[in-house]
């Protein structure tokens, strides 16, 4: 009997995440271990906006608070607080009550995080009283178990530690994932138990009490196991952390990237690429970063929130961090680009250079060991070795203007606020804290004095 789950109903989402995290042993509430630089919460958070169902309750309990601080910009979820924490069928009992009559409920494990859209969407279109996901794995251990009937009718899930050994060796496991109706659910939560090993409200057995109603129970088999992997420890974690990231590194490559080991890259966010982008071992992304065409980028640099324009070079060991870098440019090896740093097209930033808040102009190089902060620098400059914008006096940051064709002789400390104009010249050694004219040369530096025969004289006494 098939009775359906409208599809005129409001959807609503309760993301059961209130559970210990035991084996975790941490301080942090599982749903906040960070996947891929984000937690778990936020992926399963963002297919489910997908989704566009009309509500999204999450249940959490230990961290509570902190779970709601990391997602306090976040007003589309509805939290509810299992204080005492009884099971999976019990953090349903409290979020069930929240949820409109009249929807229909998809309930999702919070620590499967990288269930996607699409699955999801299978999922709401069954026409089952009662749906769940499954999946085939080779390796069931830990998983609750999908009974079937010869006929291949589900009758119930058992849990690995309830289960024989003949169920024990079913291979195809609940992911955790269910759909029905509000009211469907609410009848078989009233009538849970807790008579099983854990001694707790197992939502599982939903499946078993809507066989007992004569109910149609679906069990639908998603395609990936990696999608529906429930992360119960940190090796699991790593797991799907490099699982994910083996994932990333396929859709890096299939769109034109070519990566010196797929093994050895790291993205923890959103990275967009050009065509001919070669990126080598070890490199770390972070937050949104975009890299055009034919950059090709040196192993173990650390590039978040940044933009590389065309046919740059990013040099090994360099890190980026709110840069914005255009095209043809050259940075490291060993260079640091912090926030809002710009470099136009062709600028060269060398060994440990360190460029914060500053424009560096078209063509113009920092070719080794400076500091530029809170600076604008024009096209084709050269700044020395060693120079160094004084751009804080203790209390304030000030402004270094410096104009194009400027060259900016080794170790010159330049005093802001301060401004050196077009074409003008600094002598090496210079400490720069009057403004210098256009074409000019400044020299700031004790004059060097030779005193013939001083050694022989101090050797005498
Ligand atoms: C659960 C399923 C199991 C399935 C597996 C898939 C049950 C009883 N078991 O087992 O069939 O194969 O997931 O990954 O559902 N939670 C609460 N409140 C609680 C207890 C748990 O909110 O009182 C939350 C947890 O935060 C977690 C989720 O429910 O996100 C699952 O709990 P967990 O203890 O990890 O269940 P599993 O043993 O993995
Ligand atoms: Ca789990």
């Amino acid at each position: 009997m098939v009775t359906g789950n409208t599809r005129m109903k409001p959807l609503e989402v309760c993301i059961l995440a209130a559970g210990l995290g035991t084996r975790m042993k941490s301080d942090r509430p599982k749903a906040l271990q960070s996947l891929a630089g984000r937690p778990l919460l936020a992926h399963q958070l963002d297919e489910i906006a997908r989704l566009q169902p009309t509500r999204v309750h999450a249940v959490i309990g230990q961290g509570a608070d902190m779970i709601r601080d990391a997602f306090s910009d976040n007003d589309a979820i509805h939290w509810v607080l299992q204080e005492e924490r009884l099971g999976t069928g019990h953090a349903m009992m409290q979020a069930l009550p929240h949820v409109s009559d009249n929807a229909n409920v998809l309930v999702i494990l919070g620590d499967v995080p990288l269930i996607s859209v699409e699955t999801m969407q299978r999922l709401v279109q069954s026409e089952a009283d009662l749906t769940v996901l499954s999946v085939l794995l080779e390796d069931p251990s830990g998983y609750g178990r999908i009974v079937r009937e010869e006929s291949g009718q589900v009758l119930r899930i058992v849990e690995q530690r309830d289960a024989d050994d003949r169920e024990q060796a079913i291979k195809e496991i609940n992911t955790g994932l269910m759909f029905t109706s509000a009211t469907r659910m609410s009848g078989w939560l009233s009538r849970l138990n807790r008579d099983n090993d854990q001694n707790e409200y197992l939502l599982t057995d939903l499946v078993g009490l809507a066989n007992d109603d004569q109910q149609s129970v679906e069990a639908l088999l998603a395609d990936n196991p990696l999608e529906v992997t429930g992360i119960n420890s940190r090796q699991q974690l790593a797991a799907v952390e490099r699982d994910l990231q083996e994932r990333i590194a396929s859709d890096l490559m299939s769109q034109g990237v070519q990566l010196a080991d797929p093994e050895r890259i790291d993205v923890r966010g959103e990275l967009k690429v050009g065509r001919d982008v070669f990126i080598d071992v070890g490199c770390v992304f972070e937050g949104r970063c975009q890299i055009e065409d034919g950059v090709s980028i040196g192993p173990y640099c650390v590039i978040r929130d940044s933009l590389i324009g065309q046919e740059t070079v990013i040099k090994s060991h360099t890190v980026l961090d709110g840069a914005t870098v255009s095209s043809e440019c050259s940075v490291g090896p060993y260079a640091r680009l912090r926030p809002e740093a710009r470099l136009e097209a062709g600028a060269a930033i060398g060994n440990f250079v360190e460029v914060k808040k500053s424009v560096v102009g078209a063509g113009s190089k920092a070719s080794h060991l400076a500091y530029l902060g809170d600076s604008t620098i024009g096209e084709g400059v050269n700044i020395g070795a060693g120079t160094i914008t004084c751009n804080y006096d203790g209390v304030n940051k000030h402004q270094t203007h410096i104009g194009d064709g400027v060259f900016v002789g080794s170790n010159t400390s330049l005093v802001a606020p301060v401004s050196v104009e077009d074409g003008a010249n600094i002598g090496a050694g210079s400490v720069i804290t009057t403004d210098v004219p256009s074409q000019s040369l400044a020299i700031g530096r004790g004059r060097q004095r030779n005193i013939e025969g001083w050694a022989t004289r101090k050797k005498k006494g």
